[in-house]
């Protein structure tokens, strides 16, 4: 741990301050065992963190019970960030039914032991409600105190934007994050969703800031990724299977990584943290980490400032493909698809 300086940078999350890592509460109660999970909680509250993300869903409750012993002890030492919208056996069932809204709110209040969720986010879209009936009870917690703000996860850029601007016809409370997956290995939000988020002002909070372990350099070209690691027993359908990460262009961004880190005494994981902190429109990415030792290895990149050069270097092999119609615009006809929306203000619209 270094230890010297205990704070760590902040930004804005709509009414919220929260500190620019998150750590991710994913794999405690599963994985990470209660008492190491509370030790890296309080180390990371010692080095200056704020913000915990979690989920109802993550081991059917077990993330958000192992936190109640230690939110007893320190709830006010951080902004509190859940998700409903995943199976979980309290309530039961799953989706954005504005009833199940209600009951999963109120489980997960129940589980954590705690009066408020800082911030309430709807782990994906659920396309067998209308969009206005979820948005409307969300507002109804926000209202009634259950929660201070409300994010969202994993929407196209096209929904996301939907939804926003029905929050903002219907004087609903709005989502003031989006928490997608982002990484040097996945970098598709480049194309629509941060512009949207930058041009709206929502928070981003990228998960996945390691490709699930892959940006560490322990996987080798050729070689099988190792069982029990998060990639060597990934399905053919999560994101991290080995047939998503282990390709050549995500190969040559971790070479670049450890170039880098010897450059600077840094590790492959700080490097792969501190360009995702430089990406404009990043607020928090929420780091993963299974152990202790992980952690400390991990909050030193929230001190670390990449040069031009290097920040140049890491992007130059994963980013996403020129895609219409972001390249007829700017390409062929010069307008920047990434300027930001103009509206009228917000009196002249009402
Ligand atoms: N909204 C969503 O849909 C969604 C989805 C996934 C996650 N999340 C959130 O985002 C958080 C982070 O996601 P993630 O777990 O996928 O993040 P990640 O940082 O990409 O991956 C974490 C994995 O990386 C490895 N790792 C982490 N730090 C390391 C270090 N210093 N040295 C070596 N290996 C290291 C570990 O792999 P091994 O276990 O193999 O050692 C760990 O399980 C979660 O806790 C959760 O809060 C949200």
């Amino acid at each position: 741990m270094t230890g010297e300086d205990p704070q760590m940078e902040t930004a804005q999350l709509g009414p919220l301050t929260v500190s620019r890592l998150c750590l991710g509460a994913m794999l405690m109660g599963g994985k990470t065992p209660e008492a190491e999970s509370h030790r890296m909680l309080d180390a990371f509250v010692d080095a200056g963190g704020t913000f915990v993300d979690t989920a109802d869903t993550y081991g059917d409750g077990a993330s958000e019970r192992t936190l109640a012993p230690w939110l007893a002890r320190r709830r006010d030492d951080v902004v509190l960030a859940t998700k409903l919208r995943f199976s979980v056996s309290d309530p039961g069932g799953r989706g954005l039914a504005p009833d199940r809204i209600v009951q999963a709110c109120d489980a997960s209040l129940r589980r954590m032991g705690v009066d408020v969720i800082d911030l309430y986010q709807v782990h994906a879209p659920d396309p067998e409600v209308a969009l206005e009936e979820s948005l409307e009870a969300l507002d109804g917690l926000v209202r009634a105190g259950k929660v201070r703000a409300l994010g969202a996860s994993n929407f196209p850029a096209w929904l996301l934007s939907w939804a926003v601007a029905l929050q903002d016809r219907e004087g609903w409370s709005p989502f003031v994050s989006l928490q997608p997956q982002y990484s040097l290995v996945e970098r598709s939000v480049e194309v629509e969703l941060l512009p949207f988020c930058r041009s709206a002002g929502l928070a981003v909070l990228p998960w996945g800031p390691l490709g699930a372990g892959f940006l560490t350099g322990r996987y080798e070209r050729g070689v099988e990724a190792a069982a029990g690691s998060r990639i060597g027993d990934a399905g053919d359908a999560l994101e991290e299977a080995p047939a998503r990460r282990a390709v050549e262009r995500n190969f040559r961004a971790v070479d670049e990584a450890r170039a880098i880190a010897d450059e600077i005494g840094a590790t492959v994981p700080q490097v792969a943290i501190a360009w995702l902190l430089a990406q404009p429109g990043v607020t928090a990415p929420i780091v993963g980490p299974r152990t202790y030792e992980q952690l400390d290895d991990l909050l030193p990149a929230a001190g670390l400032e990449l040069s031009p050069e290097q920040l140049e270097r890491l992007g130059a092999h994963t980013g996403p493909p020129e895609l219409y119609p972001q390249r007829f615009l700017l390409g062929q006809n010069g307008i920047d698809p990434e300027q930001p929306l103009r509206r009228r203000d917000a009196a002249a619209r009402r």
